[in-house]
């Protein structure tokens, strides 16, 4: 029987990918966005149903999943791909900002959680895959609201896959380096916009040329492909599916070395350089 993925956040970057990636390898793709627009991949197919869903809008998922099992009869997988950024000051940062990425990076995670699972009880199986990202690895300055959003999902799919184990449905996690080649920087530009005061400047200038020099390469959209495709179909107990060169090093820094080991690199890559750290 072929198998059937719901992802949501499919108009650009590793959503789209994603969409691409499992219709070449022959399943039925429900692919959502919050505006429908199947032009933006690359192939049509009878196996691909493009439907709408914005992952802040509870009715909007469970209709996207009705219609999904109503054009292919089930859903295997689903991928909460979904997700908004942001780097700001935490003290600029207002509640309204705050509110708006965990809407989408943490409820709407929780929300399609909600609504998938008990159709994937009723079919006796299935796999969830949250995509959060390598700030939940290596948690880098200035970003700590998204950072946070992230490890929310982190800890609430840890809890999820041994709640539904016995279900023989398994809750997995994606986690991508940075790909400056998606959607991502630029659909955060505005909310972004005088999140920085001046006092940081020099601190966010410096933080940001680093990033820019990182020791690895980008992560890339077909890495991000492959993760959630492992993700999707390993038969082991992996929970954790870090994507990109430079997501590996954030997780073989955070899980093969010790506290110290790992405060140390992070501060040399991210840290105040001498000239700005306090006396
Ligand atoms: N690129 C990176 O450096 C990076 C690194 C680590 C993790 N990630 C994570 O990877 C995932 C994909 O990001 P990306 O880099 O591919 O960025 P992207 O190109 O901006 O894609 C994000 C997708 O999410 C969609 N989206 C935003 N709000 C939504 C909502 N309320 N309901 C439904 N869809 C919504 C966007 O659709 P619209 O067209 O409707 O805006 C877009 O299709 C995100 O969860 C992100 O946090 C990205």
């Amino acid at each position: 029987m072929t198998s059937t993925i719901l992802i949501t956040g499919t108009s650009s970057g590793y959503g789209k990918a994603t969409v691409e990636l499992f219709l070449d390898r022959g399943w039925n793709v429900i692919a959502t966005m919050r505006r429908p627009d199947p032009s933006v991949f690359a192939t049509s197919s009878d196996r691909l149903e493009v439907l709408p869903l914005d992952v802040t809008d509870a009715g909007s998922i469970r209709k996207a999943i009705a219609d999904g099992v109503a054009a292919f009869g089930r859903i295997d997988v689903l991928v909460n791909n979904a997700g908004i950024g942001m780097a700001s000051a935490v003290e600029a940062t207002p509640e309204a900002t705050v509110r708006e990425i965990f809407e989408t990076n943490t409820f709407g995670v929780f929300k399609a959680c909600q609504a998938i699972i008990p159709q994937m009880r009723k079919q006796g199986r299935g796999v969830i895959v949250n995509v959060t990202s390598s700030v939940t690895l290596g948690v880098m300055p200035l970003v700590a609201f998204y950072a946070a959003s992230k490890c929310a999902v982190e800890g609430f799919t840890e809890s999820l896959s041994y709640e539904l184990e016995g279900f023989n449905i398994k809750a997995r996690l994606v986690e991508p380096g940075y790909a400056p080649t998606t959607s991502f920087t630029a659909n955060g530009g505005l909310r972004m916009q005088g999140l920085i005061p001046a006092d940081y400047s020099d601190f966010a200038r410096s933080c940001f040329t680093r990033m820019g020099n990182y020791p690895t390469p980008y992560c890339t959209e077909a890495e991000v492909a492959e993760a959630v495709f492992a993700a999707a179909t390993d038969e082991g107990g992996t929970i954790r599916y870090p994507a990109g060169a430079d997501s590996k090093l954030l997780a073989d820094l955070r899980w093969t070395t010790s506290e110290d080991h790992y405060l140390a690199r992070m501060r040399e890559m991210f840290g105040p350089e001498p000239s700005l750290r306090a006396a």
